[in-house]
């Protein structure tokens, strides 16, 4: 907490506007952030001693880490990605989806028989994890930054790990989910300093949305 105000770092993008609705039903309200022309990047609550900022999915458990920002909200798939070191203090109960392995039907027996092959991705560690610990497959794992879908369509992977909501993107590209890592949604992170030394504001805020949500 700065000069009294609790900072929070919003993720950009698919969480944003359930996020917002979120925390005006818990009667915060952020008026200035609706407007989708804005360049402002920090928006105050004068009346509630609130700050909240929009950053890239990833870049959110940083903010929290370093103590930048308090709280956070991000994706679930984030958090486990990135490893910070923050609590995870809230299931806010949307964007829900999954984490999975996906690829051509074909790919399955390669799964199966633990083949060494080769999988794209945007979540490295997430990926490692599960054929490493959890499969106790090696694979070659290969970093991507988005349409990741990409991967087998033109032979740089056999398979992907990569978010799977509605599986339209999937169907859209004749790909299937082949195994599922795990269910995925918006949490709430917070610093761990912050925790102890404003513990009740931060628990009245928890208690709030979670009564809401
Ligand atoms: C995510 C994810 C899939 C898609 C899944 O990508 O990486 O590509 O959404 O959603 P669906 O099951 O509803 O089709 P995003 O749109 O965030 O873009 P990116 O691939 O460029 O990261």
């Amino acid at each position: 907490m700065k000069n009294g105000y609790l900072t929070v770092a919003l993720t950009k993008g698919r969480l944003a506007d359930k996020t917002l609705e979120l925390f005006e039903k818990a009667g915060i309200r952020m008026d200035e952030m609706h407007d989708r022309d804005t360049r402002k990047l920090i928006f105050v609550n004068e009346e509630q001693k609130l700050r909240f900022f929009l950053a890239k999915g990833p870049d959110v458990p940083t903010y929290v880490e370093y103590g930048a920002a308090d709280i956070g909200v991000a994706g679930s798939d984030i958090i486990m990605e990135e490893k910070r070191r923050v609590y995870e203090v809230l299931d806010l109960g949307f964007g829900k989806c999954r984490m999975c392995v996906a690829g051509p039907a074909e790919t399955g027996d390669l799964l199966k028989h633990h083949e060494m092959i080769r999988v794209a991705t945007k979540y490295p560690n997430i990926a490692r994890e599960y054929f490493y610990n959890q499969k106790h497959q090696t694979v070659d794992i290969i970093k991507l930054n988005g349409s990741v879908e990409l991967g087998p369509i033109v032979g740089l992977s056999d398979v992907i790990v990569d978010i799977v909501e509605t599986g339209s993107t999937l169907r859209e590209n004749e790909l299937e989910v082949l195994e599922v890592v795990c269910p995925l949604s918006a949490r709430m992170i917070v610093n761990q300093v912050s925790m102890q030394m404003d513990t009740e504001r931060i628990r009245k805020l928890i208690a709030k949305l979670r009564e809401v949500g």
